[in-house]
């Protein structure tokens, strides 16, 4: 009777707590050109790349879907929005976004980036300092991970933990959530990819322990397990020569010790060679084990526990470079609230995912019978005796890919330039 009663108090605080969620950036693109009152292009540069509204080439609804598509091949592109500033002090921060690599990527970035209140959105640029990096980055077939870059005083720091992304042509939902206990978590399409502590999956923080400087391997340590046996002699009849010559050689019969010189029978290796000698090995009466360095605190070590905060969270933006343009980015969410962030995903990319990939579906099936009519054709026409070039093989397919991500792996101060 009691949990009866007790009901409809319980799911008015479940409805309370989950109002409680605080949304500080929503962005689905559903008010036409409005859109373009709340980004802004950088002008750092004077030839950035265009991005256009639209849902693209296949979609799952023709108005919900549409996004911010990068619109010209290799070219950077730098566009930001702006929101009322925050800390994410003693809350999950949930960073959250589609990606549709729908022109089937070569080599371009998929991530966002979100900087402090006080960025010159104008002047944004890939050296503008930023508070997180997060999303996938695509190039050649080497580069298919997903970046999560965190400022930590002043410098940048990469995950030390290769998270792979999705390199279909499908709309995907990256998720990054950053814990006020130092933990995170990846999620692709709502689910877990990664996930640990901030403090050993990078490195913000100098080591704990250190080898002692102080502590040195003492002479007289004896670490050799074996040694040679003193009382082991080399027997007296060991020492035989490497090579001797061969006793089936013989002289041929029309050697001509004038004209040839003194013959030789040639060498062969001893049957009874035994190589150099060496004493038997026993086990070393003084063998103290392998010297191990012994470690103290490190002095520059401290904990902080406020390694995932950030104060003045106030702009997102789209600052990367792409070789093959067409990405659309939708869906746009930040919160301090998982579920709210998961609910979010669920209606949006989770509600248009399968028509998207049905429509994609039904293209692609479109365009093989269309191929293979043509391909029919000029066969009928090649055995009539005309003579005609293949044309049914896709040109497109060969891309350069020379052009490299202006991103180098590994140093976390090669972040993307676009001063190169
Ligand atoms: C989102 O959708 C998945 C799959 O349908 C479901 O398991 C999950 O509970 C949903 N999440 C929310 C918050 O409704």
């Amino acid at each position: 009777m009691q949990i009866i009663t007790l009901f409809p108090i319980v799911s008015a605080l479940l409805l309370a707590l989950a109002a409680n969620a605080e949304v500080y950036f929503k962005e689905q693109f559903l008010d036409g050109d409005a859109w373009k009152t709340r980004w802004l292009n950088s002008e750092h540069k004077s030839d950035y790349g265009q991005f256009k509204l639209t849902a693209g080439n296949f979609y799952g609804d023709a108005e919900k879907d549409k996004g911010l598509q990068s619109s010209q091949d290799a070219h950077f592109y730098a566009t930001s929005a702006r929101f009322e500033p925050f800390s994410n002090e003693g809350k999950p921060l949930v960073i959250q976004f589609t990606v549709k690599h729908e022109q089937k990527i070569d080599c371009g970035g998929g991530y966002v980036k979100v900087f402090p209140a006080d960025l010159n959105q104008a002047d944004m640029h890939g050296d503008s300092q930023y508070y997180i990096m997060f999303g996938p980055d695509i190039c050649g077939y080497s580069t298919k991970k997903v970046h999560v870059i965190f400022n930590y005083k002043g410098k940048n720091h990469l995950i030390k933990k290769d998270i792979k992304c999705k390199d279909d042509e499908l709309t995907h939902l990256y998720t990054l959530i950053l814990n006020p206990d130092q933990t995170y978590e990846v999620k692709i399409d709502n689910e877990k990819v990664e996930s640990g502590s901030l403090e050993e999956d990078w490195d913000f923080l100098p080591p704990k322990k250190i080898k002692d400087p102080e502590a040195k391997k003492p002479e007289d340590w004896d670490d050799r397990a074996k040694i040679d046996d003193e009382s082991d002699t080399k027997p007296e009849d060991w020492d035989k020569p490497e090579n001797i010559p061969d006793p089936d050689a013989k002289k041929p019969d029309d050697w001509d010790e004038d004209m040839d010189g003194e013959w030789e029978p040639a060498v062969i290796p001893n049957p009874e060679y035994k190589g150099e000698w060496k004493p038997k090995q026993i086990d070393n009466p003084n063998y103290k084990g392998i010297w191990v360095h012994p470690e103290i605190d490190n002095p520059e070590y401290s904990p902080d526990a406020e390694i995932y905060k950030f104060d003045n969270i106030g702009v997102i933006g789209l600052d990367l470079w792409q070789v093959k343009s067409g990405t659309i980015f939708d869906n746009f969410f930040i919160t301090d609230d998982v579920k709210e962030a998961e609910d979010f995903g669920n209606e949006t990319w989770g509600a248009t995912k399968g028509p998207e990939k049905k429509m994609k579906e039904e293209q692609d099936e479109k365009k093989r019978k269309e191929e293979e009519e043509k391909n029919k054709e000029q066969s009928t026409e090649a055995d009539e005796g005309e003579e005609e070039e293949d044309e049914g093989e896709e040109e497109e397919e060969e891309e350069d890919e020379t052009d490299e991500s202006p991103e180098e792996e590994g140093d976390p101060d090669a972040l993307p330039k676009d001063e190169l």
